[in-house]
This record gives structure tokens, C-alpha cells and sequence, in this order.
């Protein structure tokens, strides 16, 4: 639990910096490195991102010679972490010239789930730094990551080679096979006999699944990132609503049964318009009497534009007519708007 807490320090520490110091990296057209919420809400169940890497520029507050002391110890139950990041427009070269424990009876050196050199991929793409605990052994260890990135042929970015020592917590592994029966989800138990949970799960007996977002509406995490809705609910996290009977014109439901309707309509299910006076020639209701109207057509019901629509089928040609005010006026033995059908 203590790890918890300081880990929320920790990041709120980080965030406060952070945040004043960002423009949105995934829009920005140039190099950034960041943790991702997805990643942030299973250490600290905060949702947040970490910058580390925006707009081609490592932010102060990692240069920091203090920097380190705000960072949170890493749980034993986290195993990994996730970056993500990218190059956007420009060529940027890598490479992990440190990976290093400075406890290996607690923890092995750090694994990377991509080659320590290469290219940073041009779009956002994740990569995972593995942090493997030996399990014989419970403690603290110290790590270092050095990463050195390179702008085009050779040019270091500013503020790299980025170093990096965080601290990680590792449970002994006690082979325990009867303390481990009762974690559930393959949970195992530490040499204090508590369940230490995977990935994904939590709680005394790993029974609890982590959902993110959370499921809605009622609706229950039955595995991680897998929630069952209640009824009248779905949705990937429960968001959306059933409706038994249909929003109507262009309503959406939103909440089991309940229609949002759009601008115009009213009602349970938006069967109403606000245009007691219809909308004419296809328009739509978008507010008290006023109709948002075709091509072609204009006035608050619609009313207007008409004759150009007589003119051009005028235009088209009477067949067996002439065309006076915009009407074909047939001859006899025709009919028709463009006096085009037989009487006989
Ligand atoms: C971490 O990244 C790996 C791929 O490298 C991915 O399979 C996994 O789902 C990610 N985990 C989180 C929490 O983002
Ligand atoms: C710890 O376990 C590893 C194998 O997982 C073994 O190679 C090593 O000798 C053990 N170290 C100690 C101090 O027991
Ligand atoms: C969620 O779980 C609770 C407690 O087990 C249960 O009462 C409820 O019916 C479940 N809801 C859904 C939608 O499965
Ligand atoms: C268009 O033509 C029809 C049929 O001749 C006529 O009833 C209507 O008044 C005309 N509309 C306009 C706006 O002139």
C-alpha cells in the first residue's frame, strides 16, 4: 500500500510538470517518448499520461537533477513498463546504451521487447521495458536505462543520452503450491503469504479484473478490459443504451430507453417536431418553426425557391406542350408534367 501512495506522489509530482510543458505530442510533428494512460492507470490507477519526449525536446523537469527522487518505487506486481512514441515527420536513430541492475540477487537486467538500436517508428508505436525480479529473493533493487537518440547522421538530441535510475520492487517466489491455490487468476503467494496478482487483476485473492475506462452504467469487469453490461446497456465499456423502441428522427439513444433527441424533435423517442408549422419540399425540424432545408429550397419552413425548381422542370421540355409560367400546358391528347403520357 505504501508503494501505492508513493507512487500517486510521485506521479502527481511528475503531472504538475508535465502538463504546463506540453503541447499534445501525438499532434506535434516531431520526436516524442511518453508513458500512456492505459499504462499510467495500472501502476496508479490514475488516469494520465507521462511526457518524457515532446516536440523533439526532452522536458526540463527529466534533466532535473532531483528528478529521480520524485519517481515512484515500481511495485512488485508490475513486471513492465510501456512507452510509447514516435519520430513524426523527421529521422531519429536509438539506442539503449544502458539496461543495467545494480542488484542482480533481486532483480535481472532489464529486457526490451524491441532491439536496443534501430530507427524510432514514425507513428506512435509501444514498446516494453520487462523488469524480470529473480524471485529468490525479496528487496529493492536499483536499475539504470540509458537511452541516446540521434537526429538524422550523428546529431545527439538535446538533453540525451537520457539516464535514467528507478527502483523496483521484488517479492520472493516461495514455492508454495498451497498458499498459491488460493490466488485466484494465477496469482502466487509471496514468502508473507499474500497473493501477488498478474497483470490485469487485483484485490486479496486476485478475484478483481481491471477494466479501463471503467464499465458504466452498472456494468461489471469480468475480465481485464472485458465488462459484462447490465441490462439495457452496451458498448465496449457499457456506454451506450438500448432502446426497445427506436429514437426517431435522428435522435441516439443514450441511456437504456432514453433517446437524445436531436435539434427540432422532442418526445421519448423524438417523435415530435418543434415546427408546428411542417417543414416543406424535405426539410428538417432544426428548432421552434425553423426547418434547416434542402438544396435549392430556403425560408424558415422551406416556403422559398420553388419556382426555381418549376423553372428547371420547365427546362427538362414539354414533349407534346409549350410551356407557359413555368407549367407545360399540353396539347390535347397529353398529360402529364411534361405532357409526356397519352390519353389514348
Ligand atoms: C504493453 O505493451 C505490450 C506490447 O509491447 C502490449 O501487449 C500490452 O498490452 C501493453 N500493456 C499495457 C498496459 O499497455
Ligand atoms: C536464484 O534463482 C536463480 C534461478 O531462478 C538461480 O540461478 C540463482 O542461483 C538463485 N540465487 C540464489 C542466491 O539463490
Ligand atoms: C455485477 O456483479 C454484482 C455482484 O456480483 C451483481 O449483483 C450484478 O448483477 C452484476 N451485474 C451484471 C450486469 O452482471
Ligand atoms: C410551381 O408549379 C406548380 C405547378 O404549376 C404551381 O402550383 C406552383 O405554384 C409553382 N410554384 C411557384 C413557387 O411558382
Amino acid at each position: 500500500m505504501l508503494f501505492i501512495v508513493m507512487m500517486l506522489l510521485g506521479m502527481q509530482a511528475i503531472c504538475s510538470i508535465s502538463r504546463s510543458d506540453r503541447s499534445d505530442p501525438r499532434n506535434s510533428g516531431d520526436l516524442a517518448l511518453w508513458i500512456d494512460e492505459k499504462q499510467v492507470k495500472m501502476f496508479s490507477g490514475m488516469s494520465m499520461e507521462i511526457y518524457a519526449i515532446v516536440n523533439g525536446n526532452v522536458l526540463p523537469y527529466i534533466l532535473d537533477p532531483n528528478f529521480e527522487k520524485y519517481l515512484p518505487i515500481i511495485p512488485s506486481e508490475v513486471g513492465y513498463v510501456n512507452f510509447t512514441w514516435k519520430s513524426g515527420g523527421k529521422k531519429y536513430s536509438y539506442h539503449f546504451d544502458r539496461l543495467q541492475s545494480f542488484d542482480e540477487s533481486i532483480l535481472e537486467p532489464p529486457v526490451l521487447s524491441i532491439k536496443t538500436r534501430g530507427r524510432v517508428p514514425k507513428r506512435p508505436k509501444e514498446f516494453s521495458i520487462f523488469l524480470p525480479c529473480l524471485g529468490n529473493n525479496s528487496g529493492i533493487a536499483s536499475f539504470t536505462i540509458g537511452l541516446v537518440i540521434e537526429k538524422g547522421k550523428g546529431r545527439p538530441v538535446n538533453g540525451t543520452p537520457l539516464r535514467l535510475n528507478l527502483r523496483k520492487e521484488c517479492a520472493q517466489r516461495n514455492p508454495d503450491p498451497e498458499c498459491d491455490k488460493k490466488c485466484a487468476n494465477n496469482g502466487w503467494c509471496n514468502r508473507e503469504k499474500i497473493c501477488q496478482c498478474p497483470e490485469g487483476y487485483m484485490g486479496q485473492y486476485c478475484r478483481t479484473a481491471l477494466c479501463y475506462p471503467q464499465c458504466m452504467n452498472g456494468g461489471n469487469c469480468t475480465s481485464p478490459g472485458v465488462c459484462s453490461c447490465s441490462e439495457g446497456f452496451q458498448g465496449r465499456h457499457c456506454e451506450g443504451g438500448i432502446c426497445r423502441e427506436k429514437c426517431l428522427n435522428g435522435g441516439k439513444c443514450v441511456q437504456k430507453d432514453v433517446c437524445e433527441c436531436s435539434k427540432g424533435y422532442y418526445g421519448l423517442h423524438c417523435e415530435y417536431s418543434k415546427c408546428i408549422i411542417p417543414c416543406l419540399n424535405g426539410g428538417r425540424c432544426k428548432g421552434v418553426n425553423k426547418c434547416r432545408c434542402p438544396n435549392g429550397f430556403r425560408g424558415d419552413h422551406c416556403e422559398i425557391g420553388r419556382a426555381k425548381l418549376n423553372r428547371s422542370i420547365c427546362k427538362l421540355g414539354c414533349k407534346h406542350g409549350t410551356c407557359i409560367d413555368n407549367t407545360c400546358v399540353c396539347e390535347s391528347g397529353w398529360y402529364g408534367r411534361l405532357c409526356q403520357h397519352s390519353t389514348l
